[in-house]
């Protein structure tokens, strides 16, 4: 059959808002041209993030019930570092309150002051997280990860060549670890190759430097090696997961995306004195070592979430049905990162827009007009978001202009996904008539979260 199916029905549902064309248009004033910055009861369809927007299953809900509230060594906790050991093979599992809390205390631990983070690309919290700890951030994605428009299996590599000559360059003693996003999520969600890891991993043994996953949407990067690297063809997407864990020394989590979960994340690690010392900084700032910031109830959805995402049918269908929006789009001749990837379409906004200036965000420009041609909400992954300034106070632009919208897992439904690419088309139909925006006031990080915006004059 061709019709792809939500392999679940719905059990209890929340009502979404409708609006008008014309309120839309003084909503997004109201916000500064920034969708952080709109209401969410203001949003019809909402693909700011897929990142603790999924519907929890009955099962994670039931879970939540017999969550227990210990302070210490509560039985919640047990079954998820029990869930979280059998998946990495990790012996030392601590608890965070989202991803980006175990980034924090891992690389304020390293003590990476003035050494690299290598990455695919480094996620914008994981970025800050980077810089805040004095280390530098280096992306080194492979050629074709750059270019939307050019299908290829793997887009999410790390570029190996480039990986081998920064070692030579600058001394492995000046890389304090290096850390893939699987799936890369600020370069298109595109997946790496399990043949990827394998390559990163040796050469990070052969110089001594720490190979860690950041593994917020490793179940669909999985699914990819399965599709895609012949030789795991017939392998579980669970064997597959396991193996890929097995390659590294530790990694950092939000299980605000695979995991189904609301809120959450941990770091899983090998080394016995590097989690000691994380632990120490958990204590101080997340909480006790058995729950980390969590409530009991929060590491049961996770614990049943981390298997339920293993499941092949789920896969199946999360997968194909970001492709059908992504291949509706492509029909339309409408510039889209190509291959679909796994949580989110990613549209070419230097291409959508190519009217507009970089310096006018263009991305930015078309996540408005997605607003208000059809109230849904997207997010910029470009210069906004990853611009810097030079001594001048030139702009030096990211790697690419793209809009992402993200599909939060178990939520929308075909139906949903249909009106998505009607929207997407008539922009596309009346995008000749948009116009830049510039940036009115910003913060020194993570500007885009908070910066206010209004139209050119
Ligand atoms: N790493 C990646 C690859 C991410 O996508 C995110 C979050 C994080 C780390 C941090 O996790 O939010 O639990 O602290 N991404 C969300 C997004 C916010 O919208 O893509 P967190």
């Amino acid at each position: 059959m061709k019709t792809i199916i939500e392999p679940f029905k719905i059990k209890s549902v929340e009502p979404i808002f409708i609006t008008t064309v014309e309120e839309r248009v003084q909503i997004i004033k109201d916000a500064f041209y920034n969708p952080f910055l709109i209401p969410a009861e203001k949003v019809l369809i909402d693909l700011l993030t897929d990142s603790g927007t999924s519907a929890m299953s009955s099962s994670q809900w039931a879970g939540m019930m017999i969550g227990d509230e210990s302070y210490a060594g509560s039985p919640s906790f047990f079954r998820f570092e029990n869930t979280v050991k059998d998946l990495t093979n990790m012996p030392f599992i601590i608890p965070t309150h989202q991803g980006r809390a175990a980034e924090k205390i891992l690389f304020s631990v390293l003590g990476a002051k003035g050494k690299m983070v290598v990455s695919n690309t480094l996620f914008d919290t994981t970025r800050a997280n980077v810089e805040a700890s004095g280390a530098i951030g280096v992306d080194l994605l492979c050629s074709e990860g750059k270019l939307p428009n050019v299908p290829s299996d793997f887009k999410g590599n790390l570029d190996i060549e480039a990986f081998k000559s920064l070692i030579d360059k600058n001394g492995a003693d000046n890389i304090a670890i290096c850390i893939l996003t699987v799936t890369n999520n600020s370069g298109g969600g595109q997946p790496v190759s399990m043949q990827n890891i394998i390559d990163v991993k040796n050469i990070c043994k052969l110089n001594g430097i720490s190979f860690f996953l950041d593994a917020c949407r490793f179940a669909e990067n999985c699914y990819f090696i399965k599709l895609r690297e012949k030789k795991y063809a017939d392998s579980s997407v669970e064997q597959i997961a396991k193996e890929m864990f097995s390659y590294a020394d530790g990694c950092t989590m939000s299980a605000k995306k695979d995991a189904f979960a609301n809120m959450g994340g941990f770091l899983a690690l090998h080394n016995e004195d590097l989690s000691n010392k994380c632990k120490n900084l958990l204590i101080l700032t997340e909480g006790f070592t058995t729950y980390g910031g969590l409530s009991g109830r929060d590491l049961e959805a996770i614990a049943i979430g981390l298997k339920e995402v293993l499941q092949e049918d789920y896969l199946k269908y999360r997968i194909n049905s970001i492709e059908y929006l992504t291949n509706k789009l492509i029909k339309e001749n409408i510039p889209v990162m190509q291959p679909a990837g796994g949580h989110a379409v990613y549209l070419d906004a230097k291409q959508f827009l190519s009217h507009i200036p970089i310096e006018q965000f263009p991305g930015q420009v078309l996540v408005t007009a997605l607003f208000i041609e059809g109230g849904i909400r997207a997010v910029e992954i470009g210069s906004l978001m990853f611009g810097k300034y030079d001594s001048m106070n030139q702009l030096i632009p990211a790697q690419m202009e793209l809009v992402r919208l993200a599909i939060p897992r178990r939520v929308y439904t075909q139906s949903h996904i249909d009106y998505v690419a009607e929207v997407i088309i008539e922009v596309y139909k009346k995008r000749d008539a948009l116009k830049g925006l510039v940036i009115t006031s910003e913060q020194p990080v993570l500007r885009h979260f908070t910066a206010k915006l209004a139209p050119v004059s």
